[in-house]
């Protein structure tokens, strides 16, 4: 199976092989370079996630701004630029970690030296306290958890910079803060006789390090897919209810498993007083819902489902939990994208897999079990566009600069918002998956 990369290209180009010419992308722009955004952005002054699944979401101001990639960087081709990430690698040896997401193409993965899930790379980080760099090939907020869990000596360079997370945007502190104001003035402050607060924040990994600084200051936690439901048992037993946030589909899909009614989680949105509830209904929920999403996930819907189902008769049909609850109601399991990919595992005969997550790791893991038939519940190819951005040449040029004793793109999260975010996290990795 070509990569998803080859497959946009060959789309783009319209020189679809047969087994491509039914293929369609989100965004032929896709196929160029990421740094073309980059001076798109530094022409028209005006920031923006760019193409593909989050190509609504403009970037808040605060996201870190990538600036232009050498141009050696840009024209180099892919055996170039293979022999120079290889020889960079190799001269670094023990000094520099590579991590790579599952959702990153492959042809960055082929590089990391451990790949996971954000829970996994989180810990996998801890376990190289002698590397000096960790070269986090993912998304901005997992790179900003790294820097807090290790080291201060150890730098975390993400890559790209723009590679930001559109969901972890749709909370910011200051919306937070506002919000957790207001459900003061309803709520109240004072244990209840079991000695359980009014409300626990409960921050997903997809988000800032100041929020989930916020949750370590508040008596909160931060959680992932893997961990959510071990995660929101322990907001239950020292709270009367969760503030849920980014990902409302998450925090549905998790607690409506958990027994929690669906009108028992208001959503809160943002923009409006008490978060467009009125005071009864939130005085009686158990989880209020932070109003977002993943823009790659909201794609997936319970027609793709049926399409698998009429075709494949005996599909198994799994998703991640950041998929509507609908699809995730339809599915026949849902989970972290571990979780898909041990359940693909375990499989001892030959199965049809129909996957509602991102491409790139649906791609893989059919070329890594061929005796399974693996496909992506969504016909679009349409990559997470932001984890997109990192492309060999940026890899490269991070890997090229250390071998010179230059840090690149280094991440750092400032300490005051550092201290109570490890608090927040090492809360969450006591919870064990
Ligand atoms: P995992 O926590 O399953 O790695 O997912 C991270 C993510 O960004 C999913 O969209
Ligand atoms: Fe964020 Fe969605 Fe991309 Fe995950 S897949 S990093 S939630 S935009």
């Amino acid at each position: 199976m070509s990569s998803v990369n080859t497959a946009i290209q060959l789309i783009t180009r319209e020189q679809a092989a047969s087994n491509l010419a039914a293929a369609s992308t989100c965004s032929p722009a896709l196929a160029r370079g990421p740094w073309d955004y980059d001076l798109a952005e530094a022409l028209a002054g005006a920031p923006a996630y760019g193409p593909g699944a989050s190509a609504a979401d403009v970037a808040p101001a605060s996201s870190p701004r990538q600036g232009q990639l050498p141009e050696e960087y840009k024209l180099a081709s892919d055996a170039e630029l293979d022999v120079r990430i290889r020889a960079a690698k190799a001269a670094l040896g023990d000094r520099a970690v590579v991590l790579g997401h599952f959702y990153q193409r492959d042809e960055v993965v082929e590089y990391a030296d451990f790949v996971g899930d954000s829970f996994q790379l989180a810990n996998a980080a801890l376990t190289r306290p002698d590397a000096e760099a960790i070269i986090f090939c993912g998304v901005h907020f997992m790179a900003e958890t790294a820097d807090i869990l290790s080291r201060p000596d150890q730098a975390v360079i993400l890559p790209n910079l723009a590679a930001g997370c559109s969901m972890a945007d749709m909370a910011d502190i200051d919306s937070v803060t506002e919000c957790w104001e207001q459900l003061a003035e309803v709520f109240g402050t004072e244990p209840d006789a079991d000695g359980r607060v009014p409300v626990i924040p409960v921050t997903y990994m997809n988000s800032s390090a100041a929020l989930k600084g916020f949750c370590g200051e508040h008596g909160g936690i931060v959680c992932t897919s893997s961990n959510a439901a071990t995660v929101l048992e322990w907001a239950f037993e020292r709270g009367q209810r969760v503030l849920f946030f980014p990902d409302q589909h998450l925090g549905r899909n998790t607690a409506k498993a958990m027994g929690v009614p669906l009108e028992q989680m208001p959503m809160w949105n943002p923009r409006k007083d008490l978060g467009g509830n009125d005071e009864q209904a939130l005085l009686d929920s158990r989880v209020i819902l932070w109003h977002g999403f993943c823009s790659v996930h909201k794609r997936f819907n319970v027609g793709q489902i049926e399409k698998a189902r009429a075709e494949f008769p005996g599909v198994q049909v799994i998703v991640h939990p950041e998929c509507p609850m609908e699809v995730v109601d339809a599915a026949d399991s849902a989970g972290s994208t571990d979780f898909i990919k041990k359940a693909i595992a375990a499989a001892t005969e030959p199965t049809v897999f129909a996957i509602g997550t991102e491409i790139n790791m649906v791609n893989r893991l059919a070329a890594e079990y061929p005796q399974h038939t693996i496909f992506c519940l969504d016909p679009v190819i349409c990559p997470c566009s932001t984890m997109y951005r990192i492309h060999p040449g940026y890899l490269a040029w991070v890997l090229e600069a250390l071998v010179r004793g230059e840090v690149l793109n280094r991440i750092t999260v400032d300490e005051d918002v550092a201290a109570p975010a490890k608090v927040a996290l090492e809360r969450m990795l006591a919870a064990r998956p």
